[in-house]
């Protein structure tokens, strides 16, 4: 017997969701605000892909949106982010096993860069986490059916800043021994986590967050994006 899940999947834009879309069995489409939301069947499990837009507050409120309404057993967010640990290519994945809020600083108050005024560790970032169990299932799928590409697990920091520049990369890198930056993941984790939702935030690497960003974005944003999705299409088809 199958246990069919409910599964709520989220991208910024739509070139991280498109491809989703696309295999949806017996699709609707709603939208709600800025939210862009399209339900169907994937692998015989009730899928709901939403384009959130890009940055943390659409994420968090789309995310809470997706929670009330849905209901959903997981969610898994898709999409690109900028590369940042050493050896990262464009094409590599990287699993958000920790996720960070890397621009919120209250350290002129004397607290640590990223600690988020939770009373809890003032002298760390906070951090939120990807479900282990779902970080597992993702890491064995990908070995199987994409051993193409190479997929990396670490810290990913997340803010409202497309990071284009080399001396705000090795910054994040040094306080926050992050592996890749991206716009949305720790906020999507945070409202999971307030929510008791499992969370898996995978990103495919466009650029190396440097004075190049930019260029390798334009020319690698749609197919990275895919990778990503990619990579979910096939998470999604291994759930029983
Ligand atoms: N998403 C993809 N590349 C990124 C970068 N360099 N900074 C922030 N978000 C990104």
């Amino acid at each position: 017997m199958k246990n069919n899940r409910t599964i709520a999947i989220i991208g910024a834009m739509d070139c991280e969701v498109n491809k989703l879309k696309e295999l949806l069995e017996s699709p609707e489409a709603l939208k709600y605000g800025n939210l862009n939301i399209s339900t169907g069947v994937i692998n015989s499990h009730r899928v709901i892909i939403a384009k959130s837009g890009v940055g943390k507050v659409n994420a968090a409120l789309n995310t809470q949106y997706i929670i009330d309404k849905f209901n959903p057993e997981m969610v898994i967010n898709t999409g690109i982010a900028g590369g940042i640990a050493t050896g990262l290519q464009v094409g590599d994945i990287v699993i958000g096993k920790e996720l960070v809020q890397y621009d919120f600083d209250t350290s002129a108050l004397g607290y640590a860069k990223g600690y988020m005024c939770t009373g809890v560790n003032p002298d760390k970032p906070t951090k939120f986490y990807s479900d282990e169990k779902l970080i597992n299932e993702f890491e064995n799928t990908a070995s199987k059916i994409h051993p193409e590409i190479k997929v990396h697990k670490g810290i990913i920091a997340t803010g409202d800043t497309f990071v284009s520049s080399s001396e705000k990369k090795r910054e994040i890198k040094e306080i926050f021994n992050a592996s890749a930056v991206e716009m949305e993941g720790c906020a999507i984790a945070q409202t999971c986590y307030a929510n008791s939702i499992p969370v898996l935030i995978i990103r495919a690497i466009s650029d190396l967050a440097d004075g190049s960003a930019a260029e390798s974005l334009d020319v690698f944003e749609q197919k990275m994006a895919e990778v990503s999705s990619s990579t979910i299409v096939s998470l999604l088809r291994t759930f029983s």
